[in-house]
């Protein structure tokens, strides 16, 4: 271990590791037998134990420059020593106007502008309510209904998880947001299994979003969101022509529609956002970790221009009034923005996101080569995503997915697993032998499961 790195081998007892309830974890299974990775660099993970472990999810979908990155790295330590904090609230510093415009000069058309916050939930719950508002401040106050998605993941806050559609995060909260609706997911094994790429079938999917608009009638909606390519329910690849069909009916009943890019923003797909790789264009787009590299949390709500337009315009023409009732004490934190800028610069001084780009076809042979392979039921892939799915054990579904992601890390690959689905998303700087390293190990862990 080198002189930096954390030391938590003399405490990684136990019980020094009950006090921390760990986030969306099997807590009990963990501390019996701890995963703990103490330092990091490029597209490794070192654990607790000393072995390097390749990172096949760029952390949890946010490392897209992998770890480590000196310019991001000096960027925080220069600012943090330089100007520790700013307020939000009607003072502010100059970073996070910095780095709205160069948000701004990623996307074609007219993303005007960006509202900051500080993770991919807060981000769609900010989203969510600047769609409510719009439609108020524009005098169709009666535009409240909002529209997700089955298996949608769209974070934790309380708008989130009431689009959400992963039945396991809703339940247990009680009765969620009122007036909410949720499309059909479009996930169909039995026309779609082992399709590379988008499916071409699934399209007629969007058009259950005409039946919700009959049913609730289009004066009481809001806005529809959904993920391009859903990630965390298991890596959901939108059918050809989908996401065109949403844009055109949210477009013929005055409906907003939300690109929640909170895992496809920053290159995920080869493109700068996942707008433009589908050609379609949302009213308002969420992102969050790869805007850091997950160094610093921060996330951005980016908004066509007429949105924020709606918000002046409506207010007091004196100019001294509040236009939108948001916001967060760390909006535009001064370290989270100079890690953005620093992670701006270095996706594009590496050319990474055109990289992710000429690396998806040999991502995709590298996928499909697990046709075959043990226990293995679909394989799904589109830029630098996949998702692996597993026959789930009977009587037992997670069991066999979460044994795979321990014999991976014992075999020293990060991988995610949402139940019997594994999904890998490595760091855009991966080479052709990592990837071939991720493939080789993932079949040699499956062919030895039960
Ligand atoms: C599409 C999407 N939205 C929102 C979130 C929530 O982001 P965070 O965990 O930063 O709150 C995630 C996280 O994985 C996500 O994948």
């Amino acid at each position: 271990m080198d002189g930096t790195a954390l030391n938590v081998n003399a405490d990684a007892t136990p019980n020094n590791l009950e006090p921390y309830w760990m986030p969306f974890t099997w807590n009990r299974q963990f501390k019996k037998d701890p995963m703990l990775v103490t330092s990091a660099k490029g597209m490794h993970y070192t654990s607790a134990d000393g072995r390097e472990i390749l990172d096949g999810t760029a952390g949890l979908w946010c490392c897209n420059a992998g770890h480590g990155r000196e310019k991001i790295v000096e960027a925080v330590q220069q600012v943090v020593s330089h100007l520790d904090y700013a307020p939000s609230f009607q003072v502010s510093h100059p970073l996070p106007f910095e780095l709205a415009s160069r948000i701004r000069s990623m996307l074609p058309g007219d993303y005007e502008h960006v509202f900051f916050c500080n993770s991919g939930s807060e981000a769609v719950d900010s989203a969510l309510k600047i769609a409510l508002a719009y439609h108020r401040v524009r005098g169709d106050a009666a535009r409240t209904r909002l529209i997700g998605r089955e298996r949608g993941y769209h974070g934790t806050g309380f708008g989130g998880i009431s689009v959400g559609g992963i039945v396991k995060n809703r339940m247990f909260f009680g009765p969620l947001m009122n007036g909410v609706d949720h499309l059909p997911h479009t996930h169909n094994l039995e026309h779609n299994a082992f399709t590379r790429g988008q499916p071409q079938w699934g399209a007629h999917l969007a058009d259950e979003l005409e039946r919700i608009v009959q049913l609730h009638d289009a004066s009481t909606i809001a806005a529809v969101i959904v993920e391009p390519v859903a990630g965390s329910t298991g890596v959901l690849i939108p059918p050809q022509d989908y996401l065109k069909r949403l844009r055109e009916i949210c477009d013929r009943h005055g409906i907003l529609l939300i690109f929640d890019e909170v895992i496809t923003g920053f290159g995920r797909l080869g493109k700068p956002f996942a707008t433009e790789y589908f050609g379609v264009k949302p009213d308002i787009i969420t992102c969050a970790k790869g805007l850091t590299n997950g160094v610093i949390p921060m996330g951005g709500v980016i908004c066509r221009k007429g949105i924020y337009d709606a918000f002046m315009d409506w207010a007091d023409e004196s100019g001294n009034t509040i236009e939108l009732f948001h916001g967060y004490t760390y909006s535009g934190h001064p370290v989270a923005a100079a890690a953005g800028l620093a992670t701006l610069d270095v996706y594009n001084e590496e050319g990474l996101f055109e990289r992710a780009n000429e690396l998806a076809p040999y991502w995709e042979e590298a996928v499909h080569s697990l046709k075959g392979t043990r226990h293995v039921i679909d394989l799904r892939n589109l830029g630098l995503i996949s998702g692996i799915e597993l026959e789930p054990r009977p009587g037992a579904p997670g069991a066999r997915g979460y044994e795979a992601f321990k014999r991976c890390f014992e075999k020293g690959l990060l991988i995610r697993v949402t139940g019997d689905i594994i999904a890998l998303s490595p760091p855009l700087i991966v080479d052709k032998p990592q990837i071939d390293q991720m493939y080789t190990t993932l079949r040699e862990v499956l062919e030895n499961l039960d």
